[in-house]
């Protein structure tokens, strides 16, 4: 056995061709390609191509990888007849947790994970997760669910489905950058979790939906709603310093600050950190921009030096917002994005699976008596 570490910090537990993040530099790839070439140049569909295949498209593969996704938008009628069911009051990452785990109970082979048939069921998941959260969101707000249409791509098709009008061509690029930027980071908790329960061959199914589990929490993909939550208290630019100072001084975290594995800022965060400004500025939101950059420079001067910086959770959230997205709908959209770099790795680690079993240190008294319940 190996010597412990707490959180797996520091484990190499994978081998992986999609992203390779050096923590130090502040760089991301996806398959080589910097992030921020992805988020000038391509789009959300293009990038989960890369990552599934490990190369570019061509026009006619990416056509056709569009045209397959565009067939899976709609969802089985049972499933569509779920959504109006659930209460109004349940929290969406738990609806879509739940809804993605009963979406193999529609799938006549939920549990072949040979190449083609994972791929299909990947395919599924990203095709029908956005529709599924669209219409609940609709369905809660007392609005008619509007179907999807398969003649828009990803990002314009969901905008349509929640709002129930044709996105602007600025939304929509704004919207697909941050499904650019989410899409995959190496073996981050969710995407650990997924190659995890595949590695048991269970199936495709199982596999995201724990994943989902594990990005709903608060120091994970939880932390976008986190910021935008910080950014509602904080009543002014000009109490962001005094803000920040408190939470510092009572030793608690700043929501998208810090990562197990960036100690420079995070690449991500630059990128969506100039989207974020010029969306502010478009919709009348600077001041939010102003509050979430004062946070940062009093962060920078402060903690800079023990390698905190923002995440892409802290200017996602500003995003997010100006987009027109409802609070606890952000980690959702983290969630549509990064199914595509969870499908990835389950397909990774099926190529070439060996069982996850890590060992446990144990801790506690050896040789105890069993004492009888009535003597304890
Ligand atoms: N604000 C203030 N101090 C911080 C922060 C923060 N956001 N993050 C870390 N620290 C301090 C922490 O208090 C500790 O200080 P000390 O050594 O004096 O006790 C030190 O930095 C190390 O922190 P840690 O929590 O042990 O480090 P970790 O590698 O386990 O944590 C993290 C990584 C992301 C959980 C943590 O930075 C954090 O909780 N950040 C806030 C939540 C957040 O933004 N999460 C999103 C992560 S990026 C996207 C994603 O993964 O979904």
């Amino acid at each position: 056995m190996g010597e412990f570490s707490k959180g797996l910090e520091g484990v190499i537990a994978a081998e992986t061709e999609m992203s390779f993040i050096d923590g130090q530099k502040g760089v991301l790839e996806y398959v080589g390609i910097p992030i921020g070439e992805l988020a000038t140049h391509s789009t959300f569909e293009e990038t989960v191509f890369l990552l599934w295949n490990r190369r570019l498209p061509t026009s006619s593969e990416l056509e056709s990888f569009k045209g397959e996704l565009r067939k899976r938008y709609a969802l089985p009628s049972g499933l569509a007849r779920r959504i109006p069911e659930i209460p109004t009051t349940a929290q969406p990452m738990h609806m879509l947790r739940t809804l993605i785990s009963e979406m193999s109970l529609y799938d006549t082979h939920p549990n072949d994970n040979d190449p083609e048939q994972a791929r299909r069921k990947a395919m599924n998941i990203l095709g029908q997760a956005p529709t599924i959260v669209a219409q609940f969101d609709r369905c809660r707000r007392g609005l008619p669910v509007v179907e999807p249409d398969p003649s828009l791509g990803f990002s314009a098709n969901f905008l349509y489905m929640l709002n129930g009008e044709k996105p602007t061509d600025a939304m929509t690029r704004a919207f697909d950058i941050c499904m650019i930027t989410h899409a995959d980071h190496g073996l981050n908790n969710s995407t650990f979790t997924a190659r995890v329960v595949i590695s048991t061959l269970s199936d495709v199914y199982s596999a995201l939906t724990a994943a989902v589990g594990s990005l709903r929490g608060p120091l994970h993909g939880g932390a976008n709603e986190g910021v935008m939550k910080m950014l509602n208290e904080i009543p002014s630019v000009a109490d962001a310093e005094a803000y920040v100072l408190g939470k510092l001084e009572r030793k608690e975290k700043i929501m998208g600050f810090g990562h197990r594995v960036y100690k420079a800022k995070d690449p991500r965060a630059k990128e969506l950190m100039a989207l974020a400004k010029q969306l502010a500025d478009d919709t009348g939101n600077t001041d939010l921009y102003e509050k979430s950059h004062a946070i940062e420079r009093v962060m920078e001067r402060e903690v800079a030096a023990k390698g905190i910086y923002p995440n892409v959770d802290f200017y996602s959230a500003t995003t997010y917002h100006c987009i027109g997205l409802k609070l606890d709908l952000f980690t959702p959209m983290f969630a549509l994005s990064r199914i595509g770099g969870w499908a990835g790795h389950v397909i990774e680690q099926l190529s070439d699976n060996r069982l996850f079993r890590p060992g446990a240190k144990y801790v506690g008294p050896h040789d105890q008596p069993y004492v009888p319940i009535a003597q304890r």
